[in-house]
Formats: C-alpha cells, structure tokens, sequence
C-alpha cells in the first residue's frame, strides 16, 4: 500500500519492509503494490509541478530505512534486525525495496501517461516533459527519448517551433542525447533551445543561463575545454545575479565549472569548485540526494589526480552509498562509482578487486548505455590498464583496441580522449617490444593533443616525454616501459539537475494500516 505516496507508512514497519524484500527476492512470489487514487492523483500533480516530482521520488525511495524501522513488538524487531544483519545486511535490504517501488513507481507514471494520451493538448506534452525528465534520471533514455519527442511534435503543432515550451522540449532531448554519448547531437539541441528562449526571455533570464551550461557541458564531452569553460561562465554570471548564490543551478554550475578545470589538469582550482556546489547542494538539498553525490564523485576524483588515494575511496564511497539508494543498482552513474574505485583500488595495488569492480561497471554501462558509449569505451581502458598493471600486455592491448574502436565512431578522432588511448596503446607496444609502432602511436597523440589542448598543456608535455622515452628505447630496449597514469575520464551524468523544492504535504488517510 503505497500511501501516502510520497512517504509510505509500510515502508516505516519492520515487519513490512521484511515481507516486501522476502517476496521480492523469492522467485515463487509475486508482489503487488497498490496505491489509492487519490494518491495517485497527488503523484500525477506533484509530476506536473515542475521538476518537483524528481525530488519527490528521490526523497521517498530513499527512504526504506530498516535499521530505523519499528514494530508493535520489540522482539519482533531485534529478531529481524538480527537476520538481516547476519544474512544480506541492512543496505542491501533497503537498496533492494527503493528498486522495487522503484520499477513500480516508474510504471504507474508511465501508466499515467498513457490514459492521457488522446489528450494532444499543451498539459499533454508538459506532463510527458515531465515524467520524460524523471525517466532520464532514472537511466531509462529509450523510453525518455520517446515522451520528449511526443512533445515536441505536440508543442511544435499547437505552439510553434518559436515557442518557449517548444525549448524545453529541444533542450531535453539534447539531454538524452547527451547521457546517450552523443555531444554533437546534444549540442545541436541546446543551442536550438537557446536561440528560442534569448529571443522569447531576453539575454538574462535563468533559463538561457541553463542552455548556455548545457552548451558548456556538451563542449566539454566534445572536448572543447576553452569553449566550455566560457559558457559555464556566461551561465554562472546570469544565474548569480537572478537566483543568488544559494540555488542548486548555482551548484551545478559550480560543479561543471569544476569539472572542466579538472579536464584542463587544473585540480586545486576544480576542489575548490567542488567543494563550493558541495555546500550549497548540503543546504539546499539534503545530504541523501543524487547531486550530493554527483559532487563527491568528483571530488574523489580530483583526490585521486591529486595522489590521495584514501581520501578520494572515502568519497566514491559516500556516492556509491547515496545512488544505490536514490538510484538503484542498474543506473550508469552507480556504474561511474565502480568505474571510480577500480581506479583507485588500481593506483594502490589491488588488481583483483580493480578489475572486479571494472567488469561490474561493464555490465551496468553495456546494458543501460548501449555497446558504443564512451563510458563503455572508457571503461574497456580501465579493464585493460589493470591487465597492464598485472602483467598481461596481450589482454591489455587487446582491450585499448576495443576502446579506441568506440571512441573514433562515438568521438571522432581528433578528441583528447583518443589521443590519451593512443598513448596507452603506445606504452604497451613499448612493453611488448614493438617500438617503431609504439613511437607511431605516441605521434598520433600528440598531433591531436597539440591540436585540441594548445602547446602548453600538460598532457602535451606528457606526450613529449613518451616519445623521448619511446626514442630511448629503441636504443636500449631494456626498461620496461612505465604506463601512464590511469584515470577515468569521461563524465557520464550531465551534472545538471534542475531542481525545485518540494513541500512534504501528507494526503491521504494512514492510520489504519495494520502493521
Ligand atoms: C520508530 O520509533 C521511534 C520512537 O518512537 C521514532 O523516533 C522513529 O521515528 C520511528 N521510526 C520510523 C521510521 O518511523
Ligand atoms: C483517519 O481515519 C481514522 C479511522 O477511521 C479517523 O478516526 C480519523 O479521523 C481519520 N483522519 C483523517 C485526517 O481523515
């Protein structure tokens, strides 16, 4: 009985969230989860208000909370605490009941849009804007893609393509396109968007401020670090000036501010970014929410460029915490957080448990994001730098190759990505004694580097030196070649959540249940 349904008393009472998991995770056991019209209604509005709906749905699925739960009968809860702890454990319980209302919760908003599909009308494709949005969020972009779509047609008939609404529509399919790895795609949509809302709203308005970040973060996954840099900074000029510092747009663009330094090597100035939108997402926010951990993603990250290994595990841990939650074990950016610690696990000598962690980012990436995402790709280079580091040369290249393949279809091959897998295959080549090619390779990468980054960035400088290494080689083939520094580099969420607040209102009438 999910009432009300924003804060489900079931999922209060120990004895419930015991019976959901015990049925949910028996095969013999169908679960059905039943939620009074009215409640359904309160859901279908809080949807239509906005991006409040999103909000709303993290808040409840972070909510199963067995270890706080409680019982009529003390013992009854102590003898329950008892088995989970000794079985599954507390978190895995509680990640295994937010996926099942999850699903659900997913399907009724999807039910909800189809009984007002002979509805062609504006409140039509603004709620399919709406639930579209929540299903991004959710990892689930084919499904996303197609209510964006629907509205956009709608919006476009009944409004025009000139319309703001019709924007909105542009700017979120540039968003799927965008966690579906497709920059150039995306950015088309953006800057769609944003020609429409600077001549419907004028140069400062908080909307055009959110395209030109979107435009800022397409660039960025292009490769394009100056020009990225740029808009994020028209964005956070706007933003600072119409919402104050306190607002979450505020913190995201932080964040991508930040984001972009780190690319450009600069990571003292993308912590201090971080660390920035940290706090205003705490404020705002709340500590269980996905932007929270989005934030300490990335600065377990920069901690890991920075050489403190522990501190940045402290923190991918933290993310991975908060998404299982809020997003459940499926979603790409729980993928990211395994990709993470394998990194890290990688720098401070655990190659097994790296490479646990890599295939298990493999499997989510492949089946959430599709076989040619530069996740994947990137994860491919993951799964070959820890073979490298065991020994493996044969494995190893064989996985860069895989990687490369990806990244030339999905990047194109003058992306610093690609240069930096060149210099991967390059080291390798060097191991395995093959120097003429390797020198071959490490060329490549620093035409592009060159090209892309400007003469003066460090990675250029890291370029020089493998060629100078690579030279030296082939006089005295006898060193081993020293691999790079593995990082993982291809961001995969948007970082951009548009967020509102959402009231706690209680509907509905609970006290009956019988727990
Ligand atoms: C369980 O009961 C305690 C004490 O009455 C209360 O503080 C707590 O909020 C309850 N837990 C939940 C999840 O409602
Ligand atoms: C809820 O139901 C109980 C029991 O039927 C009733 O006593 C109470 O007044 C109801 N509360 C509200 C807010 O409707």
């Amino acid at each position: 009985m999910m009432a009300p349904w924003n804060a489900p008393v079931f999922i209060t009472r120990v004895w419930c969230i015991f019976e959901i998991f015990t049925a949910h995770t028996t095969d013999a056991c169908k679960v059905d989860i039943v939620m009074p019209p009215k409640e359904k209604r309160s859901l279908e509005l809080e949807v239509i208000n906005d991006d409040g709906g999103i909000n709303a749905l993290y808040k409840t699925l972070a909510k199963t909370k067995v270890e706080n739960a409680n019982a009529s009968v003390e013992s009854d809860r102590l003898a329950i605490l008892d088995w989970v702890e000794s079985d599954v454990g507390c978190s895995t319980l509680n990640h295994q009941v937010n996926d099942l209302l999850r699903q659900w919760m997913l399907a009724v908003l999807t039910e909800l849009v189809e009984t007002r599909e002979n509805t062609n009308d504006e409140d039509y494709a603004d709620f399919c804007n709406q639930v579209g949005v929540i299903l991004k969020t959710n990892g689930e972009y084919g499904a996303a893609m197609k209510l964006h779509q629907t509205a956009r047609t709608i919006c476009e008939t009944v409004l025009g393509k000139d319309h703001k609404e019709t924007a909105t529509t542009y700017s979120n399919i540039g968003s799927v396109l965008f966690e579906l790895g497709d920059y150039e795609g995306a950015l088309s949509k953006y800057e769609e968007a944003l020609a429409i809302r600077f001549s419907a709203f004028g140069k400062n308005h908080p909307s055009v401020a959110t395209s030109y970040g979107n435009i800022g973060c397409a660039l960025l996954g292009i490769g394009d670090y100056d020009g990225a840099l740029s808009k994020h900074k028209e964005c956070f000029a706007i933003q600072l000036s119409a919402l104050g510092r306190n607002h979450p747009d505020v913190a995201d663009t932080y964040g991508s501010i930040g984001s972009v330094l780190e690319s450009m090597g600069d990571n003292k100035g993308a912590l201090s970014k971080y660390e920035e939108a940290l706090s205003i997402y705490l404020s705002v926010l709340g500590e269980d929410h996905p932007g929270v951990a989005d934030i300490y993603c990335s600065i377990g990250s920069v901690l890991e460029s920075m050489g403190d290994c522990d501190g940045a595990f402290a923190k991918h841990k933290e993310a991975l915490a908060i998404r299982l939650s809020s997003l459940g074990k499926n979603h790409p950016d729980v993928a990211e957080t395994y990709g993470y610690i394998g990194s890290v696990l990688e720098k401070m000598g655990d190659y097994e448990g790296a490479l646990a962690k890599h295939k298990k980012a493999l499997v989510i990436s492949l089946s959430a994001l599709g076989k040619n995402h530069p996740f994947v790709a990137d994860t491919y280079l993951s799964i070959g730098s820890v073979l490298e580091s065991m020994g493996d040369c044969d494995g190893a290249f064989a996985k860069y190759e895989k990687c490369l393949a990806i990244e030339l279809s999905a990047l194109g091959k003058n992306h610093p990505d690609v240069a930096e897998t060149y210099r991967y295959i390059g080291s390798v080549l060097e191991k395995m004694g093959d120097y003429e090619d390797a020198m071959a390779k490490h060329k490549e990468a620093l035409a592009i580097r060159m090209s892309a980054l400007g003469k003066d960035h460090s990675d250029v400088a890291k370029t020089y030196n493998s060629i100078g290494v690579a030279q030296k080689k082939m006089s005295t083939p006898k060193d081993t070649a020293t691999q790079p520094n593995r990082k993982l580099r291809t961001r995969l969420g948007s970082r951009r959540r548009s967020i509102k607040a959402v009231g706690e209102g209680c509907i509905g009438n609970t006290s009956t249940i019988c727990t």
